[in-house]
């Protein structure tokens, strides 16, 4: 029995029915769809459509079959087509005839929409915790660096000495974007589309604006037409899940790169990697090469669902009901990537010596050609003089510290005996004078300022 046999003479088809049975995923909204159907029970009571015992009964019933869902999770299955018809058969047979008075005015199109809506709002929030874990990790890991120096890259090529710790920092700002956007999807999916009947409104005369505050919506929907068919909240959900995952991709390629032998900056924890069946040499990044290719599937549920919309005429089209399993597979995936990663990260050790070691040389020649710029040369000037210097030293397999003060000389007048104290890892960090930038002192407070983020969002680090 369907919710709307009624109309035709013969049972479905059963493959053509089996096809469009979404119970199988759509369970997953069962404690939304309870929720949601209490509290339009108590409109439609308040609206005088139901009796105050009819009502009672409804409401009763509904929590019973909530409390039983949530007791035994098994339970919420059958040969329903989806989660509503379940909840409803549910009902009626537990509270008899009223519960047949339960969708009145109401069509599955605005329920679905409402409890995808609350489905988010209430998992959102465990992302966002999740987001939150990360950051503390990378804090607690740019904190336990220190001062330590290494290399930052440009075109994977040695840039500029940068602290550790900045570099922890850079990841953690990416992940704090990360955590806004799914803050912006929660009130994207902020809105109460119930009212909207099946697509032309209701004929009953619900409180709507009542009910959205009983939901906990701050707003009621403009139009029931787009309220129908209207899954921006999942495209942004998306959108937020897909930017966050290329992020931990970014995150663990630089780990990938950084941990393995040619590298060696920082060490994988035994237990954050995995072995080789033939060569018994191999410690594996697997963990996060998995992140990395996961991030592949998020992207795709992205452009996915954008191309199911974008032929879509004005209106409910079951093509819509593809929303539930794009958004649970992105919830998943993305919590597991974050598990994952802080798993990695709060186990991972630095090497400081190979990283202050590969911050030394070559990649201070910024820091030399701002010396003769501060002695007055152009700046573009003092890039050639710099430039020709590099390439003598790349020729002779020397870097700066091992030029004597003639050799500086040679190159320019301007070069003074101080000229070895500012060619140092050190020193060049030091000489940064921006909030954004590797100065210890700006980094230090970056970290403090990241920390009173964390504390904000609940969360006690090192
Ligand atoms: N399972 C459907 C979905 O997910 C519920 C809405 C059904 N509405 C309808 N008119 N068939 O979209």
């Amino acid at each position: 029995m369907t919710l709307w046999s009624g109309r035709f003479d013969t049972s479905p088809d059963p493959a053509a029915f089996e096809f469009g049975v979404s119970f199988g995923f759509d369970r997953a909204l069962f404690e939304d769809d309870v929720t949601g159907s209490i509290a339009w029970a108590e409109a439609l009571g308040a609206a005088g459509v139901l009796s105050s015992d009819e009502m009672r009964a409804i409401v009763e019933g509904l929590r019973a079959i909530l409390e039983e869902g949530r007791r035994d999770p098994a339970c919420v299955s059958g040969p329903d087509e989806d989660v509503h018809s379940f909840v409803e058969r549910k009902l009626v047979e537990r509270v008899g005839e009223a519960g047949r008075r339960l969708h009145t005015g109401r069509s599955r199109n605005e329920q679905v929409s409402l409890d995808l809506r609350l489905y988010l709002r209430r998992r959102l929030p465990r992302l966002q915790a999740d987001v939150a874990a990360l950051v503390a990790a990378c804090a607690d890991q740019a904190e336990r660096a220190g001062d330590a120096l290494m290399p930052s890259y440009t075109h994977l090529r040695r840039a500029q000495p940068v602290l550790v710790a900045h570099y922890f920092l850079a990841h953690a700002a990416a992940l704090r974007r990360d955590h806004a956007r799914l803050a912006a999807a929660a009130a994207d999916a902020d809105a109460l589309p119930l009212g909207s009947g099946a697509i032309a409104g209701t004929s009953y005369a619900i409180d709507t604006a009542r009910l959205a505050t009983r939901l906990g919506f701050s707003r009621v929907v403009a139009n029931s037409i787009d309220a129908s068919s209207d899954r921006d909240f999942v495209a942004g959900f998306l959108y937020a899940a897909s930017v966050a995952m290329v992020h931990l991709s970014r995150l663990a390629e630089d780990l990938i790169i950084f941990t393995g032998e040619e590298y060696g900056f920082f060490e994988l924890a035994d237990a954050s990697a995995t072995g080789s069946s033939m060569m018994p040499q191999k410690k594996n990044p697997d963990p996060l090469e998995l992140v990395r290719g996961k991030a592949g599937r998020t992207i795709g549920r992205l452009t996915g669902w954008l191309a199911t919309l974008k032929g879509l005429p004005s209106g409910y089209n079951k093509d819509l009901q593809e929303d539930k399993e794009a958004v649970f597979e992105a919830e998943a995936t993305l919590h597991d990537s974050l598990l994952a990663t802080q798993a990695v990260i709060s186990r991972l050790s630095l090497n400081a010596e190979r990283t202050a070691r590969a911050a030394s040389g070559l990649l201070l020649a910024t820091d030399v050609a701002d010396y003769l710029v501060a002695r007055g040369m152009p700046f573009r000037r003092a890039h050639e003089v710099v430039g020709a210097l590099v390439r003598r030293l790349l020729t002779e397999g020397r870097d700066f510290s091992a030029l004597t003060l003639a050799e500086w000389r040679e190159a320019s007048e301007l070069f003074g005996e101080d000229v070895p104290r500012v060619a140092t890892a050190l020193a060049s960090v030091e000489a940064r004078r921006t909030p954004q930038s590797t100065r210890p002192e700006a980094v230090r407070q970056a970290l403090e300022e990241c920390r009173g983020w964390l504390a904000a969002q609940g969360f006690a680090t090192l």
